[in-house]
Protein backbone atom coordinates (compact mmCIF):
# COMPACT_ATOMS: atom_id res chain seq x y z
CA UNK A 1 0.00 0.00 0.00
CA UNK A 2 1.93 3.33 -0.78
CA UNK A 3 -0.44 6.10 0.31
CA UNK A 4 -1.60 5.25 4.15
CA UNK A 5 -4.77 7.08 4.97
CA UNK A 6 -4.95 9.02 7.81
CA UNK A 7 -4.73 6.92 11.34
CA UNK A 8 -8.81 6.17 12.73
CA UNK A 9 -7.39 5.05 16.23
CA UNK A 10 -9.27 1.62 15.75
CA UNK A 11 -7.33 -2.14 16.06
CA UNK A 12 -8.84 -5.38 14.41
CA UNK A 13 -7.74 -8.38 15.39
CA UNK A 14 -8.52 -10.55 12.50
CA UNK A 15 -7.73 -14.78 12.72
CA UNK A 16 -6.73 -16.46 9.58
CA UNK A 17 -5.82 -13.43 7.38
CA UNK A 18 -3.11 -14.22 5.32
CA UNK A 19 -4.77 -14.53 2.20
CA UNK A 20 -8.93 -15.04 1.37
CA UNK A 21 -11.36 -13.50 3.03
CA UNK A 22 -9.40 -12.80 5.99
CA UNK A 23 -7.05 -10.75 4.14
CA UNK A 24 -10.02 -8.66 2.57
CA UNK A 25 -11.13 -8.24 5.08
CA UNK A 26 -8.01 -6.97 6.89
CA UNK A 27 -7.21 -4.54 3.36
CA UNK A 28 -10.90 -3.01 3.28
CA UNK A 29 -10.06 -1.89 7.59
CA UNK A 30 -6.71 -0.70 6.96
CA UNK A 31 -7.80 1.39 3.66
CA UNK A 32 -9.93 3.00 6.34
CA UNK A 33 -7.02 3.81 8.60
CA UNK A 34 -7.33 1.33 11.23
CA UNK A 35 -4.72 -1.00 12.23
CA UNK A 36 -4.75 -4.93 12.26
CA UNK A 37 -3.03 -8.08 13.93
CA UNK A 38 -3.75 -10.42 11.52
CA UNK A 39 -3.41 -14.33 12.47
CA UNK A 40 -2.77 -17.70 10.40
CA UNK A 41 -0.18 -21.20 10.67
CA UNK A 42 2.22 -19.95 8.07
CA UNK A 43 4.72 -17.84 9.00
CA UNK A 44 6.33 -16.60 5.65
CA UNK A 45 2.47 -15.94 4.23
CA UNK A 46 1.81 -13.81 7.19
CA UNK A 47 4.73 -11.86 6.69
CA UNK A 48 3.82 -10.74 3.03
CA UNK A 49 0.53 -10.37 4.28
CA UNK A 50 1.83 -8.14 6.65
CA UNK A 51 3.72 -6.20 3.82
CA UNK A 52 1.08 -5.98 1.88
CA UNK A 53 -0.76 -4.43 4.22
CA UNK A 54 2.15 -2.18 5.42
CA UNK A 55 4.28 -2.81 8.35
CA UNK A 56 3.17 0.40 10.30
CA UNK A 57 -0.71 -0.34 10.47
CA UNK A 58 -0.51 -4.57 10.46
CA UNK A 59 1.49 -6.99 12.36
CA UNK A 60 1.54 -11.04 12.18
CA UNK A 61 1.06 -13.22 14.81
CA UNK A 62 1.80 -17.06 13.50
CA UNK A 63 -0.65 -20.10 15.05
CA UNK A 64 -3.28 -22.18 15.12
CA UNK A 65 -6.72 -20.52 15.46
CA UNK A 66 -7.57 -22.80 18.16
CA UNK A 67 -4.61 -23.43 20.70
CA UNK A 68 -5.03 -21.07 23.66
CA UNK A 69 -1.42 -20.40 24.12
CA UNK A 70 -1.61 -18.72 20.71
CA UNK A 71 -4.97 -17.06 21.43
CA UNK A 72 -3.23 -15.48 24.13
CA UNK A 73 0.06 -14.68 22.48
CA UNK A 74 -2.27 -12.67 19.20
CA UNK A 75 -4.34 -10.66 21.87
CA UNK A 76 -0.70 -9.98 24.09
CA UNK A 77 1.22 -8.54 20.46
CA UNK A 78 -1.84 -6.71 19.31
CA UNK A 79 -2.27 -4.84 22.88
CA UNK A 80 1.69 -4.34 22.94
CA UNK A 81 1.72 -3.55 19.41
CA UNK A 82 -1.50 -1.05 19.01
CA UNK A 83 -2.43 -0.22 22.96
CA UNK A 84 -6.00 -1.46 22.21
CA UNK A 85 -8.68 -3.67 20.53
CA UNK A 86 -11.94 -2.67 19.42
CA UNK A 87 -13.11 -4.99 16.73
CA UNK A 88 -12.13 -8.89 16.53
CA UNK A 89 -13.11 -10.63 13.41
CA UNK A 90 -13.03 -14.69 14.01
CA UNK A 91 -12.26 -15.65 10.22
CA UNK A 92 -10.16 -18.68 10.29
CA UNK A 93 -12.31 -21.62 9.54
CA UNK A 94 -11.55 -25.24 7.56
CA UNK A 95 -13.23 -27.76 6.21
CA UNK A 96 -11.22 -31.58 6.44
CA UNK A 97 -13.31 -33.82 5.43
CA UNK A 98 -16.09 -34.55 2.91
CA UNK A 99 -18.52 -37.20 3.42
CA UNK A 100 -22.42 -37.99 5.03
CA UNK A 101 -23.15 -37.04 8.53
CA UNK A 102 -24.06 -40.75 9.15
CA UNK A 103 -20.91 -42.12 8.43
CA UNK A 104 -18.28 -39.39 9.85
CA UNK A 105 -15.40 -39.86 11.97
CA UNK A 106 -16.46 -38.36 15.61
CA UNK A 107 -12.80 -37.36 16.13
CA UNK A 108 -12.64 -35.30 12.96
CA UNK A 109 -15.95 -33.46 14.10
CA UNK A 110 -14.10 -32.65 17.06
CA UNK A 111 -11.57 -31.36 15.64
CA UNK A 112 -13.11 -29.25 13.14
CA UNK A 113 -15.24 -27.88 16.17
CA UNK A 114 -11.99 -26.79 17.60
CA UNK A 115 -11.08 -24.82 14.79
CA UNK A 116 -13.71 -23.56 13.57
CA UNK A 117 -16.32 -22.58 16.76
CA UNK A 118 -14.06 -22.96 20.10
CA UNK A 119 -11.27 -20.66 18.45
CA UNK A 120 -13.64 -18.28 18.09
CA UNK A 121 -15.41 -18.18 21.60
CA UNK A 122 -11.51 -18.48 23.01
CA UNK A 123 -10.79 -15.25 21.16
CA UNK A 124 -13.66 -13.08 22.46
CA UNK A 125 -13.21 -14.23 25.61
CA UNK A 126 -9.68 -13.17 25.64
CA UNK A 127 -10.83 -9.40 23.75
CA UNK A 128 -13.73 -8.99 25.73
CA UNK A 129 -11.26 -9.15 28.95
CA UNK A 130 -8.52 -7.36 27.30
CA UNK A 131 -10.29 -4.39 26.01
CA UNK A 132 -13.98 -4.36 25.13
CA UNK A 133 -15.10 -5.30 28.05
CA UNK A 134 -14.29 -2.16 29.69
CA UNK A 135 -13.68 -0.09 26.66
CA UNK A 136 -16.77 -1.49 23.88
CA UNK A 137 -15.97 -2.53 20.27
CA UNK A 138 -17.27 -4.76 17.54
CA UNK A 139 -17.23 -8.69 16.81
CA UNK A 140 -17.82 -10.19 13.28
CA UNK A 141 -17.72 -13.92 13.39
CA UNK A 142 -17.61 -15.76 9.71
CA UNK A 143 -19.99 -18.49 9.44
CA UNK A 144 -22.16 -19.45 6.01
CA UNK A 145 -24.23 -20.55 4.21
CA UNK A 146 -23.46 -23.80 4.87
CA UNK A 147 -24.68 -22.78 8.49
CA UNK A 148 -28.51 -22.10 7.41
CA UNK A 149 -29.40 -25.02 5.20
CA UNK A 150 -27.60 -28.46 4.73
CA UNK A 151 -25.23 -29.02 1.74
CA UNK A 152 -24.34 -32.30 0.69
CA UNK A 153 -21.07 -33.88 2.04
CA UNK A 154 -20.36 -31.51 4.37
CA UNK A 155 -22.68 -30.97 6.82
CA UNK A 156 -20.04 -31.31 9.55
CA UNK A 157 -18.54 -28.47 8.30
CA UNK A 158 -22.44 -26.61 7.99
CA UNK A 159 -23.07 -27.74 12.20
CA UNK A 160 -20.08 -25.37 13.05
CA UNK A 161 -21.28 -22.75 11.14
CA UNK A 162 -24.77 -23.17 12.71
CA UNK A 163 -22.82 -22.97 15.65
CA UNK A 164 -21.10 -19.76 14.86
CA UNK A 165 -24.57 -18.03 14.22
CA UNK A 166 -25.73 -19.23 17.60
CA UNK A 167 -22.45 -18.02 19.20
CA UNK A 168 -23.07 -14.66 17.50
CA UNK A 169 -26.54 -14.24 19.39
CA UNK A 170 -25.36 -15.50 22.52
CA UNK A 171 -22.29 -13.04 22.78
CA UNK A 172 -24.17 -10.60 21.34
CA UNK A 173 -27.22 -10.55 24.01
CA UNK A 174 -24.31 -11.12 26.93
CA UNK A 175 -21.84 -8.29 25.67
CA UNK A 176 -24.22 -5.64 24.85
CA UNK A 177 -24.53 -2.97 25.26
CA UNK A 178 -21.28 -2.25 25.10
CA UNK A 179 -20.26 -4.62 22.48
CA UNK A 180 -21.95 -5.22 18.72
CA UNK A 181 -21.75 -9.19 18.20
CA UNK A 182 -22.37 -10.32 14.23
CA UNK A 183 -21.93 -12.79 11.54
CA UNK A 184 -21.54 -12.72 8.15
CA UNK A 185 -22.88 -16.03 5.61
CA UNK A 186 -21.24 -15.78 2.39
CA UNK A 187 -22.04 -18.39 -0.06
CA UNK A 188 -18.77 -19.15 -2.72
CA UNK A 189 -16.31 -16.64 -2.45
CA UNK A 190 -13.17 -17.34 -4.59
CA UNK A 191 -10.19 -18.45 -2.55
CA UNK A 192 -7.70 -21.23 -1.68
CA UNK A 193 -10.54 -22.72 0.28
CA UNK A 194 -13.82 -23.18 -1.88
CA UNK A 195 -11.46 -23.66 -5.38
CA UNK A 196 -12.73 -27.03 -5.54
CA UNK A 197 -16.14 -25.84 -5.54
CA UNK A 198 -15.64 -23.44 -9.16
CA UNK A 199 -12.09 -24.31 -10.38
CA UNK A 200 -12.23 -25.73 -14.10
CA UNK A 201 -16.08 -24.91 -14.23
CA UNK A 202 -16.81 -21.56 -13.23
CA UNK A 203 -18.79 -20.14 -15.64
CA UNK A 204 -20.99 -22.27 -14.84
CA UNK A 205 -20.98 -22.40 -11.20
CA UNK A 206 -21.38 -17.89 -11.38
CA UNK A 207 -24.30 -18.88 -13.87
CA UNK A 208 -26.20 -20.50 -11.28
CA UNK A 209 -26.39 -17.00 -9.39
CA UNK A 210 -28.60 -14.24 -9.84
CA UNK A 211 -25.91 -11.52 -9.67
CA UNK A 212 -24.14 -13.88 -12.11
CA UNK A 213 -20.82 -14.20 -10.42
CA UNK A 214 -18.73 -15.90 -7.82
CA UNK A 215 -17.97 -13.58 -4.88
CA UNK A 216 -14.38 -12.38 -3.98
CA UNK A 217 -12.95 -11.55 -0.74
CA UNK A 218 -13.88 -7.58 -1.49
CA UNK A 219 -17.27 -8.39 -1.26
CA UNK A 220 -16.71 -9.90 2.18
CA UNK A 221 -14.25 -7.27 3.49
CA UNK A 222 -16.25 -4.34 2.87
CA UNK A 223 -19.34 -5.87 4.49
CA UNK A 224 -17.44 -6.62 7.51
CA UNK A 225 -15.83 -2.91 7.32
CA UNK A 226 -19.31 -2.03 7.80
CA UNK A 227 -20.56 -4.33 10.93
CA UNK A 228 -17.25 -3.18 12.59
CA UNK A 229 -18.22 0.77 12.07
CA UNK A 230 -20.15 3.62 13.18
CA UNK A 231 -22.55 3.06 10.64
CA UNK A 232 -23.92 -0.11 12.15
CA UNK A 233 -23.74 1.16 15.78
CA UNK A 234 -27.66 -0.20 15.73
CA UNK A 235 -27.23 -3.32 15.04
CA UNK A 236 -25.90 -6.52 16.62
CA UNK A 237 -27.14 -10.24 16.91
CA UNK A 238 -27.61 -10.44 13.29
CA UNK A 239 -26.22 -12.68 10.57
CA UNK A 240 -25.81 -10.97 7.02
CA UNK A 241 -25.93 -13.28 4.08
CA UNK A 242 -24.07 -12.66 1.35
CA UNK A 243 -24.66 -14.57 -1.49
CA UNK A 244 -25.12 -13.16 -5.00
CA UNK A 245 -28.60 -13.54 -4.88
CA UNK A 246 -28.54 -17.46 -4.24
CA UNK A 247 -31.03 -17.90 -1.84
CA UNK A 248 -33.39 -16.35 -4.44
CA UNK A 249 -32.85 -19.54 -6.52
CA UNK A 250 -34.54 -21.81 -3.21
CA UNK A 251 -37.41 -23.52 -4.43
CA UNK A 252 -36.93 -23.07 -8.09
N1 LIG B 1 -14.51 -19.13 0.43
C1 LIG B 1 -15.76 -19.44 0.62
O1 LIG B 1 -16.50 -19.77 -0.35
C2 LIG B 1 -16.38 -19.38 2.00
C3 LIG B 1 -17.79 -19.40 2.10
C4 LIG B 1 -18.37 -19.34 3.35
C5 LIG B 1 -17.57 -19.22 4.47
N2 LIG B 1 -16.22 -19.21 4.35
C6 LIG B 1 -15.43 -19.07 5.59
O2 LIG B 1 -14.55 -17.98 5.46
C7 LIG B 1 -13.40 -18.18 6.28
C8 LIG B 1 -12.14 -17.93 5.46
O3 LIG B 1 -12.12 -18.82 4.36
P1 LIG B 1 -11.32 -18.51 3.00
O4 LIG B 1 -12.19 -19.02 1.93
O5 LIG B 1 -10.85 -17.12 2.99
O6 LIG B 1 -10.09 -19.53 3.18
P2 LIG B 1 -8.57 -19.44 2.69
O7 LIG B 1 -8.42 -18.65 1.45
O8 LIG B 1 -8.10 -20.85 2.70
O9 LIG B 1 -7.87 -18.62 3.87
C9 LIG B 1 -7.86 -19.12 5.16
C10 LIG B 1 -6.98 -18.27 6.04
O10 LIG B 1 -7.04 -18.79 7.37
C11 LIG B 1 -5.77 -19.30 7.77
N3 LIG B 1 -6.03 -20.51 8.53
C12 LIG B 1 -6.53 -21.68 8.07
N4 LIG B 1 -6.64 -22.56 9.08
C13 LIG B 1 -6.21 -21.93 10.20
C14 LIG B 1 -6.09 -22.31 11.56
N5 LIG B 1 -6.41 -23.54 11.97
N6 LIG B 1 -5.61 -21.40 12.43
C15 LIG B 1 -5.26 -20.16 12.03
N7 LIG B 1 -5.36 -19.75 10.75
C16 LIG B 1 -5.83 -20.63 9.85
C17 LIG B 1 -4.98 -19.49 6.46
O11 LIG B 1 -3.59 -19.38 6.60
P3 LIG B 1 -2.69 -20.70 6.94
O12 LIG B 1 -3.08 -21.76 5.95
O13 LIG B 1 -1.27 -20.24 6.81
O14 LIG B 1 -3.05 -21.07 8.34
C18 LIG B 1 -5.52 -18.32 5.64
O15 LIG B 1 -4.91 -17.12 6.02
C19 LIG B 1 -13.53 -19.61 6.82
O16 LIG B 1 -14.06 -19.56 8.12
C20 LIG B 1 -14.52 -20.26 5.88
O17 LIG B 1 -15.23 -21.31 6.51
C21 LIG B 1 -15.60 -19.27 3.14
Amino acid sequence: MTQLPPDSGRVALITGASRGIGFGIAQALVARGDRVCITGRNEEALKEAVEKLGPDRAVGVAGKAHDEAHQAIAVERTMEAFGRIDNLVNNAGTNPVYGLLSDIDLGVVRKLYETNVLSALGFAQRTWKAWQKENGGAIVNMASIAGLVPSPFIGAYGMSKAAMINLTVQLAAEMAPGVRVNSIAPAVVKTRFAAALYEGHEEETAAGYPLQRLGVPEDIGGAAAFLLSDQAGWITGQNLVIDGGIFLRAGS
